[in-house]
């Protein structure tokens, strides 16, 4: 399941914006660098908890499944509600999932690969019977409208997935790295202290230092976790990746010989919207009938911490 916030904000809109505010930018520029046509940005009423709990709304309806019988929700959001309690104990509330634990994870961009591997690890245990696994972000609120290398590039959505204990694996393999060496490349700094703001409140980001970094652990990565597995480049039917740029996409795709129409591409429409990219860019896949029952396909997060990793599930 996902949901997007209701407001589409094209490169042209966004750029007018931005001119008014004496910052330079094109609809070309952003197109051309990012792939980015447009993105959504949530209204005042559309909080990370509120996008969450539609996404999940819809993944649980997809599964056949009401909400008394999730047993755990897991949140992935670097854009939380509020700094405690977490975005899950919201969701858990609204959907009255009144049966499930709830806890957040916070890898930035690479968060729900890392929340979808512990959820998995958790039902491999036997401790939790199923698990909602949601990324849901706001990140239009971490923006400063007058750093033009990064507020083009974010937007607003969640995606959520049902995991369910079964024999037949559906989760195939994990791998996660991070390395916070390089906490630097792409942080939001500021915190709380004493009730003001502390530090840069804003998202920065070293794009060039992200990009290469980006192609690298990604490409590696993949073949790592398509290795544990025991299977080949070949044997992925789809490639979802973190949607942050399309160039980035096609440079990984490349790495793995995969064609075209293995990755599956929506950064044009949504922007990079973090921990959500993902899902949303599954469920955009699953609902267009694309990846169907039965498919290999290849999840990867690169973001923020510096944090990376990879799934391949069975559908
Ligand atoms: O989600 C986490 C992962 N995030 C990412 O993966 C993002 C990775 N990085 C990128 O996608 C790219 O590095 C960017 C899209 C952020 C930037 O693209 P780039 O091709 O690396 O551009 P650049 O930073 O080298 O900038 C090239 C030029 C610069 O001007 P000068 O110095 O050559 O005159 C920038 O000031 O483009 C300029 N520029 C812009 N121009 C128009 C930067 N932002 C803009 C803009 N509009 N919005």
């Amino acid at each position: 399941g996902s949901c997007l916030p209701e407001r589409v904000v094209s490169n042209e809109e966004l750029v007018k914006f931005l001119a008014k505010r004496g910052v330079e930018s094109s609809a070309e520029w952003v197109e051309t660098r990012t792939g980015i046509q447009q993105r959504h940005f949530a209204g005042p009423l559309e909080s990370t908890s509120f996008l969450a709990a539609q996404a999940a709304n819809k993944a649980l309806e997809s599964a056949g499944v009401i909400p008394s019988e999730v047993t755990l929700i897991v949140v992935a959001t670097s854009t939380s509600d509020q700094i405690f309690p977490s975005t899950a104990c919201a969701v858990q509330s609204i959907l009255q999932a009144k049966n499930a634990a709830a806890f957040d994870v916070q890898a930035v961009c690479s968060g729900f690969v890392y929340a979808m591997t512990i959820a998995d690890s958790m039902i491999r245990s036997g401790q939790f019977k199923n698990a909602l696994v949601i990324g849901s972000e706001v990140f239009s609120r971490l923006m400063d409208w007058d750093d033009r290398g990064t507020c083009v590039l974010f937007g607003d959505g969640a995606g959520a997935v049902f995991m369910t204990a079964s024999q037949q694996p559906g989760v195939l393999a994990c791998e996660l790295q991070a390395d916070g060496d390089q906490s630097c490349i792409l942080n939001t700094p500021g915190r709380i202290e004493n009730g003001v703001i502390v530090g840069d409140p804003f998202l920065r980001m070293d794009g060039q230092a992200v990009f290469k970094q980006a192609v690298s652990v990604l490409g590696a990565s993949a073949l790592q976790v398509i290795e544990k597995a025991g299977m080949c480049p070949a044997d992925v039917d789809f490639l979802v990746p973190h949607q942050a740029n399309v160039r980035i996409l096609q440079a990984v795709a490349k790495k793995l010989k995969l064609p075209d129409e293995k990755t599956v591409v929506t950064v044009n429409q949504h922007g990079n919207t973090s921990a959500a990219s993902v899902p949303l860019a599954l469920d955009y896949a699953v609902r267009q009938k694309r990846i169907k029952k039965g498919h290999t396909v290849l999840l990867q997060g690169v973001g923020g911490g510096f944090t990376w990793g990879s799934v391949l599930v069975r559908m």
